[in-house]
């Protein structure tokens, strides 16, 4: 972007050092250019994604708290792919959910905990670190048939943060310099003492690019979600872009929107969020424009109490959403108690539809009056103990996946998005500087489908 053309974008807090992860990021100039539409719809396009990107980048298929236990595993499936993820005394370890014997699909359960994957068709036996244990009937073999004793194909497999990643390449850069964000960042979070209390995985009708797209953005919090305004301050949101297409926005919290004329009154969603600070807001002396930073002061006072860490956080970490992007398909709403992980997650054969899956993880807490925040939309009665790790909830198309009504929202907006973008009328989208996320993923996606991968 020349200076002619830079366009003022908030900052959250002009004080912070430049080396701390508060800090608003250097403008990556990314150019104006408008991207064709083929890539939501074409078959042959979703192909190449799936050959440059999905089968070649670092994807999180997990969290490592779900593999806390020596055979403890899950099962990642993406695209056309299944990918068993367990830990082993050696560590964590990924195979490809498939048997060598004649390719039948090894496990079925979401997960649990085994030692040994015997196969459905005809029982041979894998341990989990993937070795060959039994062929059956092994003396009717030619010797030479089994003679490498087929164990389960690996897939590259890290832990980082407290996340589980794998790569199918076999040629692939390092995790860390690929996840792009400044170290530090997601480390803090100490996502591994995190628990996982809800995992739903809802099937949406648009491309997985128009929920990566309507979720890095707060654009369009004032249409969709109009009763945001009184607590979000979506004209005040910072947008942060970092190298390998990893991208960040500091939504403010506890504030309302710039676009509503009442910055005065403490509407009952700040109420709320006063509350969820244990604040009685009846008590609460100051204006709507005081909440925020009342937030940051009353969650730090009572950290002791509940056992909550926040000596490393910023105090806008407190009150405000990091909503931190990774490339291709992830964004997490980061919270020193709780983060909110989404994946976007490509349909196997569609390329109008797409998994949109969420685990909210908590960090437990022992008090019996500390609750999670409410906008994090968990049902009433959700255990939040971390001591029942959940099944997951899965929803089809039509169905209500709970999310509550912004997730709702955003899940009957998308195919409205995907259909108008299919009109002969469109030519393909134009993004302001409040969607310079969109952007920013959109030049990595173009660099990773060229093949300049890692
Ligand atoms: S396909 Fe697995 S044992 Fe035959
Ligand atoms: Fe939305």
């Amino acid at each position: 972007m020349n200076a002619s053309n830079q366009v003022r974008m908030a900052v959250i807090n002009p004080q912070a050092a430049p080396d701390s992860l508060e800090a608003k990021q250097p403008p990556v100039d990314n150019g104006t250019e408008c991207y064709g539409k083929e890539g939501y719809f074409s078959r042959e396009y979703m192909a190449r994604e799936w050959e440059q990107v999905w089968t070649r980048s670092w994807l999180i298929a997990g969290v490592a708290s779900d593999l806390a236990e020596n055979g403890d595993f899950f099962v990642f499936d993406i695209g056309g792919e299944s990918i068993i993820v367990t830990r082993t005394p050696e560590g964590v370890k990924a195979f490809y959910n498939v048997c060598t014997h004649r390719g039948t699909r090894l496990v079925w359960d979401e997960r649990g905990n085994r030692r040994v994957f015997v196969c459905p068709f005809h029982s041979w036996s894998f341990t989990n670190a993937g070795e060959l244990r039994r062929i059956t009937d092994e003396e009717t073999f030619q010797p030479e048939v089994i003679a490498d004793r087929p164990g389960l194909t690996p897939v590259a497999c890290e832990v980082f943060a407290g996340i589980v990643f794998i790569n199918m390449s076999g040629d692939h850069a390092p995790l860390r310099e690929m996840i792009g964000l400044p170290p530090g960042y997601l480390e803090a979070y100490q996502i591994d003492k995190m628990r996982v209390v809800r995992h739903v995985r809802s099937e949406w009708g648009s491309n997985w690019k128009v929920g990566v797209e309507a979720f890095y953005e707060s654009y369009h919090l004032h249409a969709v979600h109009p009763e945001t305004r009184g607590v979000m301050g979506d004209l005040n949101v910072q947008y942060d872009l970092y190298p390998r297409g990893a991208s960040r926005m500091i939504v403010p919290l506890g504030q309302p929107s710039p676009r509503i004329h009442d910055q005065q009154t403490v509407n009952d969603g700040l109420k709320e969020m006063l509350r969820d600070a244990g604040i009685n807001p009846a008590g609460f002396t100051g204006t709507a424009a005081d909440v925020r930073r009342a937030i940051q002061v009353g969650k730090r006072e009572r950290a002791d109490r509940l056992g909550l860490d926040y000596s490393r956080f910023e105090d806008g970490q407190l009150s405000d959403s990091w909503a931190t992007g990774l490339f291709p398909n992830v964004q997490i709403g980061c919270h020193p108690e709780a983060i909110f992980l989404m994946r976007f997650l490509p349909h196997p054969t569609d390329p109008e539809r797409f998994y949109y899956d969420t685990m909210t993880l908590i960090l437990p807490v022992e008090d019996p009056d500390y609750r999670p925040p409410g906008w994090m939309g968990l049902p009433e009665g959700t255990d939040v103990s971390g001591k029942v790790r959940p099944a997951t909830e899965h929803y089809g198309i039509e169905e209500d996946a709970r999310l509550g009504p912004v997730l709702s929202q955003d899940s009957a907006l998308l195919p409205v998005v995907q259909q108008g973008m299919r009109s002969r009328g469109f030519k393909g989208q134009l993004w302001g500087e409040q969607e310079c996320r969109l952007r920013h993923f959109h030049v990595e996606l173009e660099r990773r489908l060229s093949g300049q991968a890692g």
